[in-house]
């Protein structure tokens, strides 16, 4: 039986600002059907900011963190799928496997998840500060030396994937991946509009490159994030604004197949449909703050025809998409190397997050030694 250890970790207790400390916490040894992660690489993603701007409320202390890949290296009672040593990428929506949402193949909608309380299945969490529980984000707590979760949230991927790669496909890429493929269920050829050009839109950008889709027409309010999607792949890139509804008609022959909205924004996200031709499909990827309302068009989306799809981590399924997620990468399809701007170390975290309030760079992925 493992004994419980100490982990270098990202810990938020709100009492000083937006900032994280890294601090010693306890980590208890997994239990049954649970595995402790080694982490390797761990992404800075845009909903941590979300709680550290106080914008979403989770239970404190918090263990900061929900994108991350590594290598098992302690085994639970009863664990049958994963052994000591194998490469892993976390999903951190831990489903309870069992509902009739998850066995229909949409675990995303499983209404039974703890994880979203930053809670694992059995209600609890291995965390713990002197004592006192400690609440992993998501029940990931990625930006940690190591970590606990249940064996179905930790899949075995292909060791040729590097491991700050692999770390994106957890969160990031995954969620922009089933957007295109799963939501949005992108055709090659077809057109498409990605609005903000951060960290997610820019997976999404490499999606629907893989996808085939052309144009690919990215809009965002900064130069440089335009600059980055022009060079990862974007065809055009345009200036968030006055006209650029009617700009993308121009581009797209009478508006875009699909459009995706990868910022958060209600006014963004009312104006998504307008990008779309009549028939179109508006997928809501960025997640706003919460009580956000979104005001719509009725009557340009009734006659219109569209659809607005809602899209949660990318209607994925972990068991079967992040494999092939990392196959795509594997093949030289998916780009995702370019999307890393920062490589650092955890005591680089709340420097990451400051760029990303910037809007500097693309991702900070935080490395872990062996
Ligand atoms: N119009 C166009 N682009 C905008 C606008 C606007 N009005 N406002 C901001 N942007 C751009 C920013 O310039 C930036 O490039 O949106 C992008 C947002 O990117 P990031 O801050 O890097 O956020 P990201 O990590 O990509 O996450 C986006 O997805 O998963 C969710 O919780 C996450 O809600 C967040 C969203
Ligand atoms: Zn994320």
């Amino acid at each position: 039986m493992p004994e419980p250890i100490t982990v270098q970790a990202t810990v938020f207790r709100g009492d000083n600002g937006n900032r994280v400390a890294i601090e010693p916490l306890q980590l208890a040894p997994p239990l049954a059907g649970e595995v402790r992660i080694r982490v390797r690489a761990a992404g800075v993603c845009g909903s941590d900011r979300h709680v550290l701007e106080g914008e979403w409320q989770v239970p404190l202390p918090a263990v900061m963190g929900h994108e991350a890949a590594g290598v098992v290296d302690a085994v639970g009672a009863g664990v049958q799928d994963l052994a000591v040593g194998d490469h892993v990428i976390v999903a951190w929506n831990q489903a309870c496997q069992r509902c009739a949402e998850c066995m229909s193949g949409k675990p995303w909608a499983c209404m039974r998840v703890k994880s979203n309380d930053s809670l694992l299945p059995d209600g609890t969490t291995r965390w713990s500060a002197e004592g006192e529980r400690a609440y992993p984000y998501l029940a990931v707590g990625a930006l940690s030396e190591a970590i606990v979760v249940p064996e179905f949230a930790a899949i075995k991927i292909d060791q040729r994937v590097p491991f700050d790669v692999a770390s994106l496909i957890g969160c990031s890429v995954g969620t922009a991946f089933g957007a295109v493929v799963n939501n949005a269920r992108v055709l090659a050829g077809e057109s498409a509009v990605v609005v903000g050009a951060g960290g997610v839109g820019m997976s999404v950008i490499a999606a629907l490159q893989l996808a085939g889709a052309h144009p690919i027409i990215a809009v965002d309010v900064n130069e440089e994030k335009l600059e980055q999607a022009r060079a990862a792949g974007a065809t055009d890139a345009l200036l968030g604004g006055d006209n650029v509804v009617e700009r993308v008609a121009a581009l797209t022959g009478g508006g875009a197949d699909v459009a995706f909205e990868a910022i958060g924004r209600s006014q963004t996200m009312a104006q998504l449909p307008l990008f779309v031709r009549p028939g179109g499909r508006a997928i809501y990827v960025g997640l706003p703050r919460e009580g956000d309302l979104v005001q719509l068009d009725g009557l340009e989306l009734a006659y219109g025809g569209k659809t607005i799809i809602g899209s949660n981590y990318g209607a994925l399924v972990p068991q079967r998409d992040f494999p092939r997620i990392a196959g795509a990468y594997l093949s030289g399809a998916l780009k995702i190397d370019s999307l890393i701007t920062h490589r650092i170390g955890l005591d680089g975290v709340n420097g990451a997050f400051d760029r990303m309030r910037r809007g500097e760079g693309t991702r900070s992925v935080i490395l872990f030694d062996e």
